[in-house]
């Protein structure tokens, strides 16, 4: 709707927030994949306000270095001191003018009001033509916020801050989730008429409510359909509720759109990540980043999977996997480790105890049992035994090694970079391989065997092993007589 659109949206994040106990500035604490300040810059974008203001303070170049990454439309205004959420709105007009239209105001801390519920407040606020309108909730424990002060009418008339509240307005069960619709040109006049003469000597926002009310005009309310979506955070305990409270939306929307999530308690999604249609995501997983994952593909039970593509159909079981590609149908695990540059081309299949480094292996290639694969091309169809190792390290540089197509690489080779085993071309079990093995060849690096006749009837007699030695011999001369 295009009249409500706002003139401007505020963002207030120059608070410190001593609560976290943290190096990190409070506001670039994670949780599903964003910021704080990020999951809120997220949503009023989407609102499209000519003017998008971010107020910096605390940890100014931190927080700065953040919005322009994220929002590089957004105006950067500084407050000199934390003198209040009032003050920040007044250091906004003092450096920007008047902003006639509606204006929104909201916490930088407030990480899970949606969109939609900034738009619903902005129609709320012109529809009523009010002069204010707060975004408010119904909370179980109201203790820490401001309570909305309604007159016997039901009129709304004012905010109490906790500690200005009389043990009778602590009981009021609606607050002030700390966003608000103002009229701009209502709003660069009150500003400057805030007192600072409550306990902190802060401009408390909030007292531009019952202001605006004494001067006459309408103040509104818009109450947040899930309470929810209000919480801040101010401390650790909070962010781990912010982000249970928006996994779970995500979770729920993929749910919808045809994911199945076997346990959606022990299972984390970025808000960066796509899903295909009936993937299944198991328990213990956690997708991060631009993870992608196709359609039908089973993932977990514990998987950790960061920047990671996977195809169609592929399963994946307890792998950890950073920056991997993996192709259709493929199959990983259980307990594999796919590292950056990792590329698992279609119908592949990585399974226990393999590592892979910057690494491409061909369709339908394996790599079933403990491996380290470190820059390495392996061809389609080849077959690397168990416990094959790329020894792509000289203790100075990496090298690269080939695998052709349809190799048979024996179990426990040790394959020394710079190396190629060309196509259809065996290796021995147990092989040291430090020249190329030609297409078609078998390469056997290994000392040949020699079997020291009766030794353990001759050294080691009357143990166990001698008697079972002698028993079989003598099986043996009766089978041959
Ligand atoms: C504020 C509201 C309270 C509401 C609650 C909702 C006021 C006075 N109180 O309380 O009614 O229920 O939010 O969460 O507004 N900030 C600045 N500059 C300052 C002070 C704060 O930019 O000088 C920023 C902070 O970084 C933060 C936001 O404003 O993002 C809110 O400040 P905070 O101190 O957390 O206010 P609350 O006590 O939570
Ligand atoms: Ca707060």
């Amino acid at each position: 709707m295009s009249e409500s659109r706002p003139a401007a949206i505020i963002i207030l994040a120059a608070g410190e927030g001593t609560r976290m106990k943290s190096r990190t500035p409070k506001l670039l604490h994670t949780f599903c994949g964003r910021s704080i300040l990020g999951h809120v810059l997220a949503a009023v974008r989407e609102q499209r306000p000519d003017r998008l203001v971010v107020v910096v303070g605390h940890a100014r170049d931190q927080i700065a270095a953040q919005v322009r990454d994220l929002a590089p439309e957004a105006l950067l205004v500084t407050q000199e001191r934390q003198g209040g959420t009032g003050h920040a709105v007044r250091s906004v007009l003092n450096q920007l003018g008047s902003m006639p239209g509606t204006v929104l105001v909201t916490n930088g801390d407030n990480p899970l009001i949606r969109s939609q519920t900034f738009s619903e407040l902005a129609v709320g606020h012109n529809n009523a033509g009010n002069a204010v309108t707060v975004l408010t909730a119904r909370v179980p424990r109201p203790a820490g916020y401001g309570r909305i002060h309604r007159a016997a009418t039901g009129a709304f008339i004012g905010i109490i801050e906790e500690p200005d509240a009389t043990p009778g307005q602590r009981e009021i069960d609606e607050v002030n989730s700390g966003s608000y619709a103002f009229d701009g040109t209502l709003l660069a006049d009150v500003i400057k008429r805030i007192p600072a003469d409550n306990a902190l000597g802060q401009e408390y926002l909030t007292d531009a409510v019952a202001l605006l009310v004494a001067d006459g005009y309408r103040a509104g309310t818009v109450l947040a359909g899930d309470p929810a979506e209000i919480e801040g955070v101010n401390d650790r305990v909070f962010l781990a509720r912010a982000r249970r409270t928006y996994n779970r939306w995500l979770l729920e929307e993929w749910m919808r759109a045809g994911v199945t999530i076997v346990d959606p308690e022990s299972t984390w999604i970025d808000v960066t990540v796509k899903i295909g249609q009936d993937a299944e995501i198991g328990p213990e997983t956690q997708l991060e980043g631009a993870t992608v994952i196709g359609e039908g593909a089973r993932i977990g039970p514990g998987c950790l999977l960061v920047d990671t593509t996977v195809g169609e159909d592929a399963v994946l079981l307890h792998a950890v996997c950073r920056q991997a590609e993996i192709g259709p149908r493929v199959t990983v695990g259980p307990f594999a480790y796919l590292r950056p540059g990792a590329s698992i081309a279609a119908d592949a299949h990585i399974g226990t105890y393999v590592e892979l480094k910057k690494s491409t292996v061909g369709p339908g290639a394996k790599v079933p049992h403990l491996s380290y694969v470190g820059d390495a091309r392996i061809g389609a169809g080849a077959n690397i035994g168990a416990g094959v190792i790329f020894a792509n390290y000289d203790g100075v540089a990496k090298h690269q090694t080939t695998v052709g197509e349809h190799a048979f690489v024996g179990s426990n080779t040790v394959l020394v970079a710079p190396v190629t085993i060309g196509d259809g071309a065996y290796t021995a079990a147990g092989s040291v391989i430090i020249d190329d093995v030609p297409a078609g060849d078998l390469g056997i690096a290994r000392g040949k065997q020699h079997n020291s006749d009766g030794w353990v009837v001759r050294n080691r007699e009357e143990t166990r092993s001698a008697d079972a030695a002698k028993r079989d011999r003598s099986d043996h001369e009766i089978e041959r007589s």
